[in-house]
């Protein structure tokens, strides 16, 4: 092998194991594996030194940043944006808010923005003194950078006496193209890109280097305020530039008409802009209607981040690998030879599945196209160039196990059938298990279950828990020693108590993601009536069916997919080793126990004055639980005009009907 293509290989692992240890938060290879690779790499640029400039470019040839950072909770949490890529999109968001507010053609006004590509931060103020500064770590907790933040100059220590008494200021950290370039060439460490460069300066566990980095910082956004601070997102912008924040100066109001416009105009600006952008972020201008719109999973409906178009590039397709995730799935995934789209190494995208492949006739050693879209896995868009290759057969047994790979009908999918025989499926529930969504294990991230697993010590979830018994011999193994070793054992102690929401969602049932872990958990409350209740709901027409069968988001597929997990008698077992480890929270309700509506489900029925999504959203804001049917679990049924059959059965049942009126006033609006 050449050294310049073992220089190849070399960045494209140190670029992977990067992207897997900042971006995914977690390793795949240990730090001696890591600092190897990096020094066979100096080793090759030492004796090529013409060779670092594009080195430079392809991978962050660094060394890790520390971890050990304090969590901080965000009071108000810190969400994501939903994209959009076309002006089509763009109108099908505009067309979702009047459907939700139940608006005519009335003009909607934005505030636009450019999408800086940094990291976001929210800084507390507590009687106008900035007090706490967190990154957005999972978007209810961040790392503690306040001694770092303190550095940035410029940034207000202190707010005027017109600021609330409490209030969280968000924006983005970023560093100039300039102060990357410079920062760059001024030291052996070498950056990818502003963004991560940005991250790693903020990212310091020593303050001083932060200090010694130039990073920057534009306001854009409000979490709690104790007082509202302005009627409308513009207001509030200007507010932040008295106080002495830095806004971006081509923020602008604009109508709805001239999104397009301002879209294409800071796309001509992009590349002279001294700062790296991806996209405008629209903001409904005025904050009432924000409030009335209000969140949808993890990103606010008020507000998109309109992409510029993905960054396109050509390379040779070296091979399809079949993965076997947590629920059998086969998932195609192409490896390429590494080639640089937008400043961003990329050696693997997806395929999506075994239609998708044979659609595009994709075949190993074809030349492909490929794009990368902001954070988006890279997608191959099809073949430029036939190689020799056969056509793709797509395996119809289990590459980890041998058990037959089938596909239902209608769905698109090839799944392996060996279950918890099958060892991939059993290793990848481990990992989802530990995951920084899940149980958040510290320390083990997919190489360490890996480990374990292949040492027969983790066969199921439950076995993590008796891990820190093992201690002694784990801090004999190589790669660990006593210190990491006891690092490991607390953080499996530290998770012993876990919220409702979180347990459900680390168990990897099939189609309970995120959201519908927290939709069961807030309905059920704890895990014995959780547990109690999908026992129960085995019986089609049963009670307990139908009132899982009527949680508003929860469809009989998902209900089925529930039912199927708790019939299985493996599953009780399992459950119930976990819960003699664990203490299991129950799940918060809501938001404030005082509003008349915390805690009782609702059904709206008729037509109301308010959109059904906007009447739906402002009830779950208050706490209730809105179903689509009415039972004998139904509280409240708001009936609005013409309403049939459900306010005739609530009649039978007896349960109070409120008018739209009544309801209006119950959640003070
Ligand atoms: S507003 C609830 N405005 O984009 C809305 N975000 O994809 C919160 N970002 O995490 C975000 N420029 O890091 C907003 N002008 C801007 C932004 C911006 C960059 C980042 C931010 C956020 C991410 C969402």
């Amino acid at each position: 092998m050449t050294d310049k293509t073992r220089l190849k290989t070399l960045l494209a692992q140190i670029d992977a194991a990067n992207q897997a240890y900042h971006e995914r938060d977690a390793p795949e290879i240990s730090d001696a594996d890591y600092d190897a690779l990096r020094r066979e790499a100096e080793t090759i640029l030492a004796a090529h030194p013409t060779w670092r400039a594009e080195a430079r470019a392809l991978a962050q040839v660094g060394g890790r940043v520390a971890t050990g950072f304090t969590k901080l909770r965000h009071i108000v949490p810190m969400l994501s944006l939903d994209n959009v890529f076309t002006p089509e999109e763009f109108t099908e968001f505009l067309a979702r808010i009047r459907r939700f507010l139940g608006l005519d053609q009335s003009a909607l006004t934005f505030v636009a923005e450019p999408k800086i590509d940094g990291l976001s931060i929210s800084l507390t103020y507590e009687h106008r003194r900035l007090t706490r500064a967190a990154t957005r770590g999972d978007g209810t907790e961040g790392e503690d950078v306040t001694a770092n933040i303190l550095t940035l100059p410029g940034l207000p220590r202190d707010l005027p006496a017109d600021a609330p008494d409490l209030i969280e200021i968000r924006g983005e950290v970023y560093m100039t193209k300039a102060d990357f370039l410079a920062l760059n060439a001024a030291q052996e460490k070498q950056f990818a890109n502003p963004r991560n460069a940005a991250a790693g300066s903020l990212r310091q566990l020593d303050s001083r280097i932060t200090a010694s980095r130039k990073l920057s910082l534009f306001a854009y956004a409000c979490g709690e305020a104790s007082q509202p601070v302005a009627q409308t997102h513009w207001q509030y912008l200007q507010k932040l530039k008295e106080w002495g924040f830095a806004v971006n100066p081509l923020s602008a109001p604009i109508p709805e008409s001239e999104a397009a416009t301002f879209q294409t105009q800071i796309g001509a600006q992009r590349a002279d802009l001294p700062y790296d952008i991806d996209g405008v972020v629209y903001k409904i201008n005025d904050l009432t209607l924000q409030n009335r719109l209000g969140f949808v999973g993890r990103a606010p409906r008020w507000a998109t981040a309109w992409k510029f178009p993905a960054e396109k590039a050509t390379t040779l397709l070296e091979d399809i690998e079949i993965q076997v995730g947590r629920t059998g799935a086969l998932t195609p995934r192409a490896k390429l030879t590494p080639v640089n789209v937008g400043g961003v190494l990329v050696t693997y995208a997806t395929l999506h599945n075994e239609d998708e492949i044979a659609r595009k006739d994709i075949r190993i050693g074809d030349i492909v196209e490929l794009q990368r879209a902001g954070d988006v896995i890279p997608q191959i868009l099809g073949v430029v160039k036939r190689g020799p290759g056969a056509p793709f057969a797509f395996p119809t047994t289990c590459p980890a196990c041998g058990a037959h790979a089938v596909r239902d009908e209608d769905e698109a999918i090839r799944r392996c059938t060996g279950g918890l025989s099958c060892p991939a499926q059993v290793l990848e529930r481990l990992i989802h298990f530990c995951a920084r969504t899940a149980f958040d294990i510290e320390g083990m991230g997919e190489k360490t279950v890996r480990e374990f697993f292949t040492l027969g010590w983790l066969k199921s979830p439950p076995d993590i828990f008796a891990l820190p018994a093992r201690e002694p011999e784990i801090a004999t193994r190589e790669g660990w020693g006593p210190v990491s070793a006891a690092k490991l054992s607390a953080a499996i102690n530290a998770r012993r108590v876990i919220g409702l929401e979180k347990f459900i969602f680390a168990l990897g049932i099939r189609r309970i993601g995120e959201t519908n872990a927290k939709l069961l958990a807030r309905h059920y409350g704890s895990y014995t009536a959780w547990r109690a209740a999908m026992e129960a709901a085995n019986v089609i027409g049963s009670d307990a069916r139908l009132e899982l069968g009527s949680i508003s988001g929860i469809g009989p597929t998902i209900a089925q997919d529930l039912v199927a997990f708790f019939a299985e008698p493996h599953n009780l077992a399992t459950l119930d080793a976990l819960t003699r480890h664990l203490t299991i929270e129950d799940a918060q309700a809501a938001t404030l126990s005082d509003s008349p509506l915390a805690g009782k489900v609702m059904v709206f029925t008729g037509t109301l004055s308010m959109a059904r999504p906007e009447a739906k959203a402002r009830a779950e804001a208050l706490g209730a639980k809105v179903t689509e049917s009415v039972s004998k679990k139904t509280d409240y049924v708001v009936v609005g005009e013409d309403a049939g059959s459900k306010a005739k059965k609530a009649a039978e049942l007896g349960i109070t009907i409120l008018t739209e009126a009544q309801f209006r006033d119950m959640a003070g609006l």
